[in-house]
């Protein structure tokens, strides 16, 4: 058999809050996992709704639902102490004569500036792929639509910031040169730890944001209700994510019925291709249900890709 070189796909789930979000990820991962691709679904949203729906407890660490399928709840709060270390230590290491330098007392006020959330997220989103070995698909339940937006533009964002802050390092950089130069005669060949962090930075938000944008390798999928708030919020998303030239590449239409119509959605969303999810008459929890569910579901969209095919390129 031919050796598959192995990189996670990602599929995100996001929408409106009540839209099905949780229970749509919930049934693709189930999905994937029954066609034996090995997949790991992960509740990116703090009110966890996974456990509910598996009706099972889940945590920081993969538990098992079946061969193919893991589930894992993110601790956005440990994510933030993480990140907010990170930056102490960074900050010592750079500024190692700043002995009194003590950014701990300042760590709760930090932890409810704004921003953190969406980094926090961006960190796991990196950890877990870091550590997905050989998943096939990796399905994120996204939280509310606010904090998933500032997740999705974070790496752009943060490029607009970093690319200026290199520009003016370069040019504090080039006047001590100078200053250098008259002292002692010669250039000075020491490496600046700040501009090769901030150069660092720069290629790991051009890898996240090349990731985001390239449909091979990351799907979102735009969970949608038939009534105007949920399509109205809908439209929003994609008009903003379109601003940074994020694609949706589906819509979910979920708890469709037969006095919906589907002609005036697929019109406004001519971008994406829709898949149906019907109202289910009882609610989509536990696995029988969503085993059921998934029986009897027909699936316009294609998600599995031959495993021959798939996954032989590395985005980087
Ligand atoms: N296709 C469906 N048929 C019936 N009930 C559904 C369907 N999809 C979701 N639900 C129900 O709608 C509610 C909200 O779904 P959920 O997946 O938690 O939304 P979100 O994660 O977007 O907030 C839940 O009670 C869920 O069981
Ligand atoms: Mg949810």
């Amino acid at each position: 058999m031919k050796e598959k070189i192995s990189y996670p796909k990602n599929i995100f789930f996001l929408g409106k809050g009540g839209a099905g979000k949780s229970t749509s990820a919930a049934l693709t991962a189930l999905h994937l996992s029954r066609n034996n691709r090995k997949t790991l679904l992960i509740s990116m949203d703090p009110a966890h709704n996974q456990s509910d729906i598996f009706e099972q407890r889940f945590s920081e660490k993969p538990v098992a639902v079946n061969d193919f399928l893991s589930v894992i709840e993110i601790d956005t709060e440990k994510w933030i102490d993480n990140y907010l270390t990170d930056i102490q230590n960074q900050v010592k290491r750079t500024y190692a004569y700043l002995t009194a330098f003590n950014l701990e007392k300042y760590f709760d006020i930090l932890k409810f500036s704004p921003g953190i959330e969406e980094y926090a997220l961006l960190l796991a989103f990196q950890n877990i792929r870091k550590n997905a070995g050989n998943t096939d698909y990796l399905i994120f339940d996204m939280p509310p639509t606010a904090l998933t937006l500032k997740f999705f533009t974070l790496p752009d964002l943060s490029l607009v910031w970093l690319t200026n802050l290199l520009d003016l390092r370069q040019k504090i950089l080039d006047k001590k040169e100078i200053v250098s130069r008259i002292k002692t005669g010669k250039k000075e060949l020491e490496t600046d730890k700040i501009k090769s962090k901030l150069q660092q930075q720069i290629t790991t938000y051009q890898q996240l944001k090349t990731l985001i944008k390239d449909k091979e390798h990351t799907i979102l999928n735009l969970v949608l209700n038939p009534d105007k708030l949920s399509f109205n919020e809908s439209q929003l998303i994609i008009k903003k994510l379109a601003t940074f030239q994020i694609p949706v590449s589906n819509i979910f239409l979920n708890k469709y019925h037969d006095n919906v119509s589907i002609s005036p959605i697929k019109k406004a969303f001519d971008q994406s291709k829709i898949q149906i999810f019907p109202q289910h008459n009882t609610e989509l929890t536990g696995l029988k249900n969503l085993t059921d569910y998934l029986e009897k579901l027909e699936w316009d969209i294609q998600l599995i890709e031959n495993q021959n095919s798939f996954n032989s390129k590395k985005p980087f």
